[in-house]
Formats: structure tokens, C-alpha cells, sequence
């Protein structure tokens, strides 16, 4: 629990540096679509370290946090048996995937949460190809470790790279007590008081405000024990970024090299390069290099929100001397990865303009510690209806001075670009609607449950910006306006 930033820094630079190369991805042939892959998943609290030796608590799968990756190819059956050895209800979700509703894995809502000692069998079709991940949606689960890569291959590999590292980028409180109260952020109020695990609550009996992070992980290790991710000159390397943090966003780049986008939330895009790229909670950006720029690089994220660099991991080249990485700096004229930016990879038509259209006021934060959707905090939020095979349109405004990465369930939306014909909007599950801004995003409505919309902020989330969107058995009601 005594593990501070400082430590890391004093004790670290000589650690860590066991590269553990993987080999390329070879081409597989296509497996039979009936085949099943069963993992079975037990969640269970756990010691673990960051990699500086110090071990503290945590919930992890498998004894390992992030979990183990669990991989599968498209059309496969995906099978995990989830065994709950926590004191604690829980679940999993499959974040990203559309899956039928039973087996999205949110208590209250598509299943009762397993109890202590319980089991459940989630059992679904693993489609489309992509980067997805899965998680506890119990309360603030996640944010102790319980979360997992999950990859669907594509059936037929489309191959082209040397090399694939899958990276879960994880916000962790690990110094005992959360630092001082000075170097508190994000309390909205400014009133939060140091609680449990370094927790805080806004004020008696309100909501837990999010942490102070003190350390960040990538793949379970914080920097500089972060396994460095080995390349060869001339390799063409493919990353799979997946922010699970329970509330950081990060802005990535990679020193001595830009990083082409060629899949965001799994869904391909026209590859396009950039100098950073931004990760909310919940989203994925598949991204290539070309390694043709030898040395020992760091692949790192500025945090605006910290005014320092959290999140590192090395990129070493095979046969360079281990020195100390270069970071990559941060100034203006890089350039960034933005929505409207990307267009999908393939033209895919979008035949009818929308039949339902909901705005989305996200608000909160300022004088209060909650935080809602039109004014209104989950569960008592509104539920929005839809009918099977509608349009619907999200129309978000963000009144407040936070971001938030909102995450639909069980769908793929496009997020409209009016600057792009409407068969090349991108497709994702979570997008970031910035401060004092506004974004829309649009689906169909092909998998009919009830299903949650929320803020991928957990902190957010638990505090009320969540709303349900529930379709109705019995035909489309009015076309509403809400
Ligand atoms: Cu990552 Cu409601 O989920
Ligand atoms: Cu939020």
C-alpha cells in the first residue's frame, strides 16, 4: 500500500526491463462457426503489485488484474463461466460487444448480480472482429482490478502486422491514504473527505467522488516496470489500446513516431495518423507503426487534468542499448485524433433519417456531487423508448466542465460528422462529449432489452449519469420527442 510515485522513480529505473516478445500473428486458417471456447472466469480478491514489490488488495480474475485476455474469432461461441469468489454480488460485461440482452451482465437490470459463491454461464456469439473489453458492472468494481481484454479475430485474418500487443491502460490508487488532501483533484466541491481505500465522499451520505490516481498501469504494471513492448526495425506493430480506467482519459503518444488509427471502439476506419491519440473510459483505438526509427521510446499519456505524465510504457527496439526511454513531448501543433477526423473504412449506408430523437443534457459537478442526464439522476432517470428497427438519435449537450466518455449498450452507434456523406460516419459504443460541447450520435435499433447508457466515468455513473433505454415488445409507440 506504501507505494508512491517517488518510490517507483528511485527504485525502478533498473527493474522491469524483461522484454517479453510475442510473436507475430500468423495466419490461422478460418475456424468452424460452430465452435465453442469456454473460459471459465473466477473473480476473487487477490494481492497484486504494480511491479514495485509492494503488494496490496485488490479484486482481480483469476487471481491477475487486469484479467487474463480472453481471445475468440468472429462467429465463434464465446462460453465463460463466471465463478464469484468475492464477498460481494457481481457480474460481467462485455463491453462493446452487441450481445442479446440477458447476457449483458448488469444487475438490476438484464440479470440478478450472482451472489457470493454463485455462478453464471454467459454464453453468446462472438461478432464483430474487434478490441473490446470485459468488466464487473457492480457499483465501483471495476475500479479495484475487475476488468480483462477481450479480442474477437477476425474470422479470415486480415494480418499485415509483425507484431500485436493488447494494452489495458488502468488508473490505480495505490499509496495508502490517497496523498494529501492538496493534491486532490476533480472534487467538484471541493468538500470531499478522505474515506475508505482513499475514496472520497462528497459530503454525508452523497455519492463517492473519484480518487486521487497515484499510479497507472499498462497491463498491471506502472511505469518504470511496465514490460517494454519489443520490435524489430522494419516491423510493422499493431497496438490495442483499451482504457479501462475507472475515470482517466488519456492522451497518448508515442516518442520518435506518429500512430495511424485503423479501428476505434474494434469498428475499422480509414487508417489515419496522428500525433496523439484521446482515450475515455471504455474506448479502444486499434493503431499501427511502423518501427523504422531504432531506440527506446516511451509510449505515454498527458493528463491535463494532473499537469504530469501518468501512464508510460517502453517501446525497445531488439539490439538497442537499454538506456533510459525518450518521452514524447507534448506541445502545441501535435495533432490529434478527433472524431470527425475519422471515416469508416467501408462505406456503409444509412437509409432513413431518424425516427426518434432524444437530447441528452449531461450536467453536474459544479455545486453538487452528483451528476445527470437531463437533470435527472439513475435510477430515477428517464427511460427511453425505441421500437425495433428505428433510427434513433442521441443528440448529447454537455453542460458541465468535465468530460464524459458516454457508453451505449448492446449497439454500435455512428457518430454523425456533418461534414462526411452519412455512409462513412465512424462507428463506436463510447464517445467523449467534451466540456461546453455538444455531439450527436445515431443507431438502429436491432437488439431489443433494456439497456443501460451511462457515463463511463464509474464515479459519474454511481453518482447518477446513467439512463435506460428499453424497447417496446409491443410495436413503436409515438415518435417521441423528448
Ligand atoms: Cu463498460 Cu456499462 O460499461
Ligand atoms: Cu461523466
Amino acid at each position: 500500500m506504501a507505494l508512491t510515485r517517488r518510490r517507483f522513480i528511485k527504485t525502478g529505473l533498473m527493474g522491469g526491463l524483461a522484454a517479453a516478445a510475442m510473436p507475430g500473428l500468423s495466419a490461422l486458417p478460418a475456424l468452424a462457426e460452430s465452435k465453442t471456447r469456454t473460459y471459465t472466469i473466477q473473480a476473487q480478491p487477490a494481492k497484486i503489485d504494480l511491479g514495485g514489490g509492494e503488494a496490496f488488495a485488490a479484486w482481480t480474475y483469476n487471481g491477475q488484474s487486469p484479467g487474463p485476455e480472453i481471445r475468440v474469432k468472429e462467429g465463434e461461441t464465446l462460453c465463460v463461466i463466471l465463478e464469484n469468489g468475492l464477498p460481494q454480488p457481481t457480474s460481467i460485461h462485455w463491453h462493446g460487444l452487441p450481445v442479446p440482452n440477458a447476457m449483458d451482465g448488469v444487475p438490476g437490470l438484464t440479470q440478478t448480480a450472482v451472489p457470493p459463491g454463485g455462478r453464471f454461464v454467459y454464453e453468446f456469439t462472438a461478432r464483430p472482429a474487434g478490441t473490446y473489453f470485459y468488466h464487473s458492472h457492480q457499483g465501483l468494481q471495476l475500479d479495484r482490478g475487475l476488468a480483462g481484454a477481450l479480442v474477437v479475430e477476425e474470422a479470415r485474418p486480415i494480418g499485415g502486422w509483425d507484431r500485436e500487443y493488447t494494452l489495458m491502460l488502468e488508473d490505480w490508487v495505490a499509496a495508502a491514504g490517497n496523498g494529501p488532501a492538496a493534491r486532490r483533484r476533480r472534487s467538484p466541491s471541493g468538500r470531499g473527505m478522505m474515506g475508505r481505500r482513499g475514496m472520497m465522499r462528497g459530503g454525508r451520505g452523497g455519492p463517492l467522488l473519484e480518487p486521487l490516481y497515484d499510479a497507472y498501469a499498462v497491463n498491471g504494471l506502472a511505469y518504470p516496470f511496465a514490460r517494454p513492448l519489443t520490435v524489430k526495425k522494419g516491423d510493422k506493430v499493431r497496438l490495442r489500446l483499451i482504457n479501462a480506467s475507472a475515470a482517466s482519459i488519456y492522451d497518448l503518444a508515442l516518442a520518435g513516431h506518429r500512430l495511424t488509427v485503423t479501428h476505434s471502439d474494434g469498428r475499422p476506419v480509414a487508417p489515419a495518423t496522428f500525433d496523439v491519440v484521446r482515450l475515455g473510459g471504455g474506448e479502444r483505438y486499434d493503431v499501427e507503426f511502423i518501427a523504422e526509427n531504432p531506440g527506446s521510446w516511451l509510449l505515454q499519456a498527458w493528463d491535463s487534468g494532473l499537469g504530469e505524465s501518468g501512464l508510460s510504457v517502453p517501446i525497445l527496439y531488439e539490439g538497442v542499448q537499454r538506456a533510459a526511454p525518450t518521452p514524447p513531448r507534448f506541445h502545441r501543433g501535435l495533432s490529434l485524433c478527433t472524431y470527425p477526423e475519422l471515416r469508416a473504412a467501408q462505406a456503409v449506408p444509412i437509409t432513413s433519417e431518424p425516427d426518434l430523437w432524444y437530447r441528452q443534457l449531461l450536467s453536474g459537478g459544479m455545486h453538487s456531487p452528483y451528476w445527470g442526464i437531463n437533470g435527472r439522476l439513475h435510477p430515477n432517470s428517464e427511460t427511453l423508448p425505441l421500437g425495433l428497427g428505428q433510427r434513433v438519435r442521441l443528440g448529447y449537450r454537455n453542460h458541465s466542465h468535465m468530460p464524459h466518455p458516454m457508453h451505449l449498450h448492446g449497439h454500435f452507434f455512428r457518430v454523425v460528422n456533418p461534414d462526411l456523406p452519412r455512409e462513412l460516419w465512424i462507428f463506436k459504443d463510447t464517445v467523449i462529449v467534451e466540456p461546453m460541447r455538444g455531439l450527436q450520435v445515431e443507431f438502429l435499433a436491432d437488439n431489443p432489452g433494456r439497456w443501460l447508457h451511462h457515463c463511463h466515468n464509474l464515479y459519474h455513473m454511481e453518482a447518477g449519469m446513467a439512463n435506460e433505454l428499453a424497447y417496446e415488445t409491443s410495436g413503436p409507440r409515438d415518435k417521441t420527442l423528448t
